[in-house]
C-alpha cells in the first residue's frame, strides 16, 4: 500500500491523524506504518459509538451440570474412556497466553510471573507440571499449543527455551500468535503507540482457532489425528489439563464441548454461568443474571443457575471447523492504553482512557449444539491469578496451592 492508498483508507474511517508524523519517519518505519495501515481493520473502531448500548440476548433457561456425585460414581468409566482417547493421540491442549495481564501489572508475559516464596515457581511451570501428571498417567506426550500475541511472543518463546520447557517434550510444543486489533480513545480515534505505529491490543481469546488455522497449526492438529482440544487460561495455576475423567465424560456424552464449572460461592458471584440461550448452550454474564434467575430452582430445589465457568473447555475439532466462519460478537472493553500525545511523548495512563476490541471464547459455546457442564471442586481446580492482591490474586492462589500440597 502506498501513501495515497493509506490516506484514502484512513479517510474512509476518519483516522487521518495516523499519518501525522509520517514525514518525520525513517524509510523503513514509513513502510512499516503503511503495512500496518493496510493490515488493520478499522471498521471495529466504529463500534465505539455502541459502547454503552446493551447487546440483545435470547431467552435464557437453565442447563443442568454433571455434578460431583455423578462424576464420582462413573469416574472409572470416564477415566478409562479419557485415557483411551489420550493414548490414541486424540487430545491436544491449547494454552491461551496472548492476554496482556494488565491487572497483574507486570511487563513480562503473565506466565513468567514468579509466584514462589522460598524458590522459583513460575505460572507456566505450574501449568506444565499439571499437564505432565497426565502425560505420566497415560504414558503419552500430549500436543501443547501455546497462543501468544505480538506483545509477548518473543519473550514467551525465549522463556520456555531458557527453562528447557519445564521438562516437557519440546517436540510437542507449538507456539502460534493471535491477531491484534487497534485500540481507540472514547471518541473512536485510534491511539498511536509510536509516531509510526498504531496502538494495538490482542483481539481477545475468541479468535484462537482461527489463529491456529492462519498459522498452519491446524495442519499439525489434523496430521496428528487430534479430535479434541482442551483450551485453558494461563492464570489458573490449579487447573487440570487434559483431565482424563473430564475428557471421558465429554466423549461419552457425545457433547460438542465440555466445560469445567464450579459451584458458585454466592448467588451474585461475578462469574459467567452456564445456561441455555434460545435452547442452545451459552454463558450468561453475572451482570445479565436477573434476581428472578438468581433465585430460580431446579427439580431438586437447588439453584438453577449455579455453575460458573473457569475457562477450561474441551472442544471437538470437527465442530470448531464447522463454526469457523461464523460471526462472533465483538466486545468493547475499557482499558489503559499507552499512547503518544500531541508532543510525541509516550503516556502510560493510570486510569482507563479508551477501548480495545475483543472476541471471547465463551461466545463460541453458543455456536455449538451441545455442551456438558462438568463440575469440579473449586478449591482443588480453581486458583486464578488476575491481580497482585485480594480476590483472584497471587496471594489467594498461593494459599490454594499450599492447601493442595504444592511447595512454593
Ligand atoms: P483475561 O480476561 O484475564 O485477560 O484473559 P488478560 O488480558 O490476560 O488480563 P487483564 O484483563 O489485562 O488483566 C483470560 C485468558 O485469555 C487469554 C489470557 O492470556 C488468559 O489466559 N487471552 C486474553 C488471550 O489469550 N488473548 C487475549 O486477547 C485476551
Amino acid at each position: 500500500m502506498n501513501y495515497n492508498e493509506a490516506l484514502s483508507k484512513l479517510k474512509e474511517f476518519d483516522q487521518e491523524h495516523v499519518l501525522k508524523y509520517y514525514d518525520e519517519l525513517e524509510t523503513d518505519k514509513k513502510l512499516e506504518l503503511l503495512a500496518q495501515i493496510e493490515a488493520t481493520d478499522f471498521s471495529v473502531v466504529a463500534m465505539c459509538k455502541d459502547a454503552n448500548k446493551e447487546v440483545s440476548k435470547g431467552e435464557f433457561s437453565p442447563l443442568a451440570a454433571m455434578q460431583l456425585s455423578e462424576i464420582e460414581e462413573k469416574k472409572e468409566e470416564f477415566e478409562q474412556a479419557g485415557l483411551k482417547a489420550i493414548k490414541a493421540g486424540k487430545v491436544g491442549a491449547v494454552l491461551l497466553a496472548g492476554g496482556m495481564g494488565t491487572r497483574l501489572g507486570s511487563d513480562d508475559p503473565k506466565g513468567m510471573y514468579n509466584i514462589g516464596i522460598t524458590k522459583d515457581v513460575f505460572i507456566f511451570e505450574r501449568l506444565i507440571s499439571n499437564l505432565l501428571d497426565v502425560v505420566r498417567q497415560s504414558s503419552t506426550w500430549i500436543h501443547l499449543f501455546i497462543m501468544t500475541s505480538d506483545k509477548n511472543h518473543e519473550a514467551t518463546v525465549k522463556f520456555f527455551k531458557e527453562k528447557d520447557y519445564f521438562g516437557y517434550n519440546e517436540e510437542y510444543v507449538t507456539f502460534f500468535m493471535q491477531e491484534m486489533a487497534p485500540a481507540a480513545d472514547y471518541s473512536g480515534k485510534v491511539y498511536m503507540e509510536e509516531k509510526g505505529k498504531i496502538a494495538t491490543s490482542p483481539n481477545g481469546n475468541g479468535g484462537w482457532f482461527i489463529s491456529m488455522a492462519k498459522w498452519g497449526v491446524l495442519d499439525i492438529v489434523k496430521r496428528a489425528g487430534i479430535e479434541w482440544l482442551n483450551i485453558f487460561a494461563v492464570d489458573n495455576v490449579l487447573q487440570r489439563i487434559a483431565d482424563p475423567v473430564f475428557v471421558g465424560a465429554t466423549l461419552l456424552n457425545n457433547a460438542a464441548v465440555g466445560s469445567k464449572v464450579v459451584k458458585k460461592a454466592a448467588k451474585d458471584e461475578k462469574v459467567g454461568v452456564m445456561c441455555l440461550e434460545d435452547g442452545k448452550p451459552s454463558i450468561v454474564e453475572y451482570y445479565e443474571l436477573t434476581e428472578e434467575m438468581m433465585d430460580a430452582k431446579d427439580a431438586n430445589g437447588e439453584p438453577a443457575y449455579n455453575f460458573g465457568v473457569i475457562l477450561n473447555y474441551l472442544f471437538r475439532v470437527q465442530d470448531l471447523i464447522d463454526i469457523m466462519n461464523k460471526n462472533m460478537p465483538l466486545h468493547i472493553v475499557e482499558k489503559k492504553i499507552p499512547y503518544i500525545d500531541e508532543n510525541g511523548e509516550l503516556i502510560k495512563p493510570e486510569e482507563p482512557n479508551g477501548y480495545k476490541f475483543e472476541t471471547l471464547v465463551l461466545d463460541m459455546i453458543h455456536l455449538l449444539d451441545s455442551c456438558l457442564p462438568f463440575e469440579v471442586i473449586r478449591n482443588k481446580e480453581f486458583a486464578p491469578i488476575k491481580n497482585k492482591t485480594g480476590v483472584d490474586s497471587v496471594e489467594s492462589a498461593r494459599e490454594l496451592l499450599k492447601q493442595n500440597g504444592v511447595e512454593l
